[in-house]
């Protein structure tokens, strides 16, 4: 039997067809799938799903059966070959990321990916394996489920991030922790660009903030194991649907989700929920203003809730709290909890500035 080694990327993929992450996406998607996700964000029987599943290979031909090697190499499981297509990329990038530039990393991870596809479903016989910081937060859709249900919580609101989570992120966890029953934060670990913080960093960021600033019995830390898209608003969809899958029954969407650059508007990303008929989704999202601290009443606010003028509020990106650590410098606790700032200030030591 021939096999084929997958990427990371599509090791991930991989990883979230076989443990239900991805329901109903079973298998690599043909291009009858392809062209109905791209052109509608849906399934050829309708149902919601807003970027394509696909396997580009050079090699695998129609009737074989692959042996799938996963990324660190070992032997996942098989796919069946039932088509071999061409994707339109620049199609594709248009629709999906609403550009064809290649400056945006997300297009560029997709003309790298090339065009010819296989497809059909996959036999799993393991789940890919991860590092060390990662391995004890692994849980499948089902096995999530069933930690809410053993807490008792019947409302989960799940968290989407690719950074540490800063004070921004923990305010929109608390203010929609008030409303529900349980959090669960759910960072992705997938491929991401080289100048985001990587994910064994950021476990233990999670972690030393769990401890210190959350009531544990209302928190469950587990991760996506998907790559990131940044593909804006279609991509915030696809966190939904996978959140759904997980158990989840809200979903944060703060500013600018999933996005990168001045590629989406800041609430685009909220906006395409729209496109949705109420209930579709199986999961309800809780939108949320761009947070910053606010020196008048001194705590994180949005215009909602804070009666300050643009001078009085404090707004720090990723991209800055990137730039203060690699000169070596302390992220203010405005930005960041001190205690994750010392474990990223400890990542960072001797590393060179970030570019
Ligand atoms: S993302 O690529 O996963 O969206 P990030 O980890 O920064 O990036 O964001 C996680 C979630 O927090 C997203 O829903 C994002 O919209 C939201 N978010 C991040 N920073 C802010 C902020 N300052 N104000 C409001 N929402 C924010």
């Amino acid at each position: 039997m021939s096999e084929l080694r997958l990427t990371a990327r599509q090791t991930a993929d991989f990883e979230l067809l076989a443990n239900g992450g991805f329901a109903p996406v079973e298998g690599f998607q043909g291009h009858a799938a392809w062209e109905t996700v791209t052109e509608s964000m849906r399934l050829p029987d309708s149902r919601p799903w807003p970027i394509p599943v696909t396997l580009p290979s050079e090699t695998g031909e129609v009737g074989e059966t692959l042996t799938l090697i996963g990324h660190e190499g070992t032997r996942l499981g098989t796919l069946v070959v039932e088509e071999v297509y061409e994707r339109d990329l620049q199609r594709e990038a248009q629709q999906v990321y609403r550009t064809t530039d290649d400056s945006h990393p997300g297009v560029a991870a997709l003309y790298r990916e090339g065009s010819r596809t296989l497809a059909g479903p996959i036999q799993a016989d393991a789940l890919p394996s991860h590092i060390d910081a990662v391995a004890p937060y692994v849980m499948t859709p089902d096995q999530t489920r069933a930690a809410f249900a053993e807490r008792g919580w019947s409302t989960v609101v799940g968290f989407q991030t690719r950074n540490p989570i800063h004070r921004a992120h923990e305010y929109l966890t608390k203010a929609a922790l008030e409303i529900v029953d349980g959090l669960f934060i759910h960072p992705i670990v997938g491929e991401t660009k080289d100048d985001d913080i990587p994910a064994g960093t950021r476990m233990r960021c999670y972690e030393v903030l769990i401890e210190h600033y959350y009531p544990a019995e209302r928190v469950l830390l587990g991760i996506n194991p998907a790559a990131m898209r940044y593909a804006g608003p279609r991509e915030a969809i696809f966190h939904a649907l996978v959140r759904a899958n997980y158990g989840c029954t809200h979903f944060i969407v703060g500013r600018d989700h999933a996005g990168v650059g001045d590629w989406y508007g800041t609430y685009d990303a909220q906006k395409i929920f729209e496109e949705f008929e109420p209930g579709e989704l199986g999961i309800e999202p809780l939108r949320f203003e761009h947070a910053f601290w606010c020196k008048i009443s001194g705590g994180m606010a949005t215009t909602k809730t804070s009666p300050s003028g643009p001078e009085d509020r404090v707004f720090l990106s990723g991209t800055k709290v990137r730039e203060m650590l690699g000169r070596g410098e302390r992220p203010p606790q405005e930005f960041t909890r001190p205690e994750v700032a010392d474990v990223l200030i400890d990542a960072y030591a001797g590393e060179p500035a970030p570019v």
